[in-house]
């Protein structure tokens, strides 16, 4: 399956299809330029180095492994990357392709958008979680001790290949992380997918990460630089923000707090009489089947509350919550942050 995105730069394909990183060197070869650069981290190294060897046969490129885990995208790494672009003498007219999950996709992005001050850019995404998410919207960061992705850009890649075979030697828990995301995308837009994930899904992991590309390219594409409307694509996570900083970030995986999120917002909701009926009790059965329901979870309502009234996406007196009316449709809410409902 392909998929053309638009930006203000320039437009780029999106190609889907399992199997496909077989065909790598053929794939790539209308946007890999000059010299390759690729960079991965040490668990997908692991797995795929003699396949990424061998389906580049046909290349010159430079291979750089980093460290696997969020710690990877900081200043320290970054400084790292640039070195070893600039030992490899990497030129305007050569590529760098990142080879990995959201990390690497991440901090690699960012070296692409300012080394030589921006060089072809292409993106291999291998978790779930990068596929449906990262793809699109063009966003690139690190992170510095004092918060996450507080570095960064807006730099669309010239071309993403997604292989979803890559998506079965992902541990459980990584895939499940990203299934949250898809959920996600299925509440606010597409009560199809919802009934697509209820099922077996085995088989149609081309067809649901399209779904849910195509539905965050049509968002991104309305609002590019995240002014407005892309703001729906935070549904579960203004609330999923609170409790991964409650925790530390280290009891839940990102995609397991916007669960949290989604979930508790919609019972709130649906208690107000906002949400239709029965659909906390759908959300939280589908959530189920991918480990994505916490029973014992302990939620503090007043710490959850200041803390997303703290989120840098909020403004000053209001907050931005994103409910949804029933499975597929979503509609932003402005409140007061005096004017705190009941999450139970
Ligand atoms: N730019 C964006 O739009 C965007 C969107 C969402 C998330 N993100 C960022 O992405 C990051 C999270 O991404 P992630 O969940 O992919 O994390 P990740 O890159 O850390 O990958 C998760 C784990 O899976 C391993 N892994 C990756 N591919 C594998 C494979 N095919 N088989 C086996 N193991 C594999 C990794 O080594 C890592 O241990 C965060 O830093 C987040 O800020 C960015
Ligand atoms: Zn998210």
């Amino acid at each position: 399956m392909l998929m053309n995105v638009k930006t203000s730069s320039h437009n780029y394909d999106i190609v889907i299809e399992k199997g496909i990183f077989s065909r790598l060197g053929d794939v790539i070869s209308d946007v890999a330029k000059g010299k390759l650069f690729v960079i991965t981290d040490e668990n997908v190294d692991a797995i795929y180095h003699d396949k990424l060897y061998s389906n580049l046969s046909d290349y010159n490129f430079e291979y750089m492994v980093l460290p696997a885990g969020e710690r990877t995208k900081c200043l320290d790494m970054l400084g790292r990357i640039y070195s070893a672009l600039a030992d490899a003498k990497m030129s305007r007219s050569d590529t760098i392709i990142a080879f990995g999950g959201g990390v690497i996709g991440d901090i690699t992005g960012l070296a692409a958008a300012t080394y030589l001050r921006g060089v072809n850019f292409i993106g291999i995404p291998t978790t779930l979680l990068s596929q449906v998410d990262s793809s699109v919207g063009g966003k690139v960061a690190i992170d510095l001790p004092q918060g996450k992705n507080l570095v960064g850009s807006f730099y669309p890649p010239k071309k993403v290949i997604i292989d979803t075979e890559f998506l079965n030697t992902l541990p459980e828990r990584v895939f499940n992380d990203g299934m949250a995301e898809v959920i996600k995308y299925a509440c606010i837009r597409d009560a199809k997918l919802f009934d697509i994930l209820s099922d077996d899904i085995s088989n149609r992991m081309d067809e649901i990460v399209y779904m849910c590309l195509d539905i965050k390219r049509q968002v991104v594409e309305a609002d590019e630089f995240d002014k407005g409307e892309r703001m729906i694509l935070n549904f579960g996570h203004t609330f999923g923000h609170a409790v991964e900083k409650m925790y530390n970030y280290e009891t839940y995986t990102h995609g397991e707090a916007v669960a949290i999120g989604m979930s508790k917002i919609t019972r709130a909701t649906e208690n107000m009489g906002y949400t239709e009926d029965g659909t906390s009790d759908r959300l939280e059965n589908l959530l189920a089947k991918y480990n994505l329901v916490f029973d014992n979870f302990t939620f503090d309502a007043e710490t959850a509350m200041n803390i997303m009234a703290l989120d840098k996406k909020s403004d000053s007196e209001y907050i931005n919550y994103i409910f949804i009316k029933n499975i597929g449709t979503c509609e932003i809410v402005k409140r007061s942050k005096e004017d705190k409902f009941i999450v139970k």
